[in-house]
């Protein structure tokens, strides 16, 4: 198998607050400085980038700069049809006066799938224009995996003409290990390490993406004393000390947890596991984001 790091097309995915957005931001921030051409790419109206690097420039359609190396752009579903109808109808005008009637808009609200291709059809469009890699900041609890599933359903469904061409194309993309990889994050609590586990199966029973690493954000490190000791301490030490100790107990107890349900990961996923560690800033610096984007790259290695 081809080194994930690669790769063409970087999809991260998990649930909302895993740290995705960060993640996708370091990994970008770590490429640009090897010398690679990132593209972040929102999908909906999420500002992701935003709140992620102070200061960055409002991220639309077109790609823009947002740090240094980094571009962005958001793939917002509507302007993506927009843009593939403009394809198809060949004359813009008379494409946005399609999608604004309500015709369309009835269709592109309710056929499933439809914001979901025209979102593929973008995405291919950029790894077209030479970005490498396109990292795609996907929510795992709402419609941005969707797509990933899709060409398949509508294989079943006998597609045919543009629409199957593109579902060819993606469903190749996607299940290509040497071109694309879904890397999914996670926290290292009882639930989200739970639900990674059975997202992962899930995934990897339908076979339809090439699975690349699992990420767990905010790791604690190995406490460098044990729980016994702490607890020695406890018996032994002078009262004016028993709130410290009691705050060093429960850190150490949260933290030794934390290493054990990492462990279960690893011990049940047995593919990449890589940790990243907490970072202490609230807003992180660039500096930051991207040191902790080469500890991520390490980890794919
Ligand atoms: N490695 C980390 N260390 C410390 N805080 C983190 C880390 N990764 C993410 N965070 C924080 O967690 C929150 C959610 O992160 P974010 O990347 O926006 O998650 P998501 O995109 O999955 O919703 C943010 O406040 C972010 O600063
Ligand atoms: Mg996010």
């Amino acid at each position: 198998m081809i080194d994930p790091r690669a790769r063409a097309l970087q999809l991260v995915t998990g649930k909302g607050g895993v740290g995705k957005s960060t993640l996708v931001a370091a990994l970008a921030l770590a490429w640009a400085e090897r010398g690679r051409r990132p593209l972040v790419v929102e999908l909906g109206r999420r500002a992701s980038i935003e709140s992620v690097i102070a200061g960055a420039p409002r991220v639309g359609w077109d790609p823009v700069e947002v740090a240094p190396g980094v571009h962005a752009t958001n793939v917002e579903g509507g302007r993506a049809v927009l843009e593939v109808l403009a394809r198809w109808v060949r004359v813009r005008r008379l494409a946005q006066r399609a999608l604004r009637s309500e015709v369309m808009q009835a269709f592109v609200d309710a056929a499933p799938g439809v914001v979901e291709m025209a979102t593929m059809e973008r995405i291919l469009e950029l790894l077209g224009d030479g970005w490498d890699p396109v990292l795609v900041d996907a929510d795992a609890s709402g419609h941005a995996l969707m797509f990933l599933g899709l060409p398949q359903v509508f294989d079943e469904l006998g597609a045919a003409g543009p629409v199957a061409a593109l579902l060819a194309r993606t469903r190749g993309l996607f299940a290509d290990a040497r071109r694309s990889a879904l890397h999914l994050v996670t926290l290292p609590g009882a639930l989200p390490v739970q639900e990674t586990i059975e997202l992962e199966a899930r995934l990897r029973e339908q076979g339809h993406v090439a699975l690349g690493a699992v990420f767990v954000s905010r790791a604690p490190e190995a406490p460098r004393v044990s729980s016994e000791r702490v607890e020695v301490l406890r018996t032994h030490a002078d009262g004016a000390l028993a709130p410290e100790l009691a705050w060093l107990a429960r850190d150490v107890a949260l933290a030794a947890e934390a290493r054990a349900r990492i462990d279960a990961l690893r011990a049940r996923i047995g593919r990449d596991v890589i940790e990243l560690p907490e970072i202490d800033e609230t807003r992180p610096s660039i500096d930051a984001l991207r040191a902790l984007g080469h500890i991520a790259l390490r980890g794919l290695a």
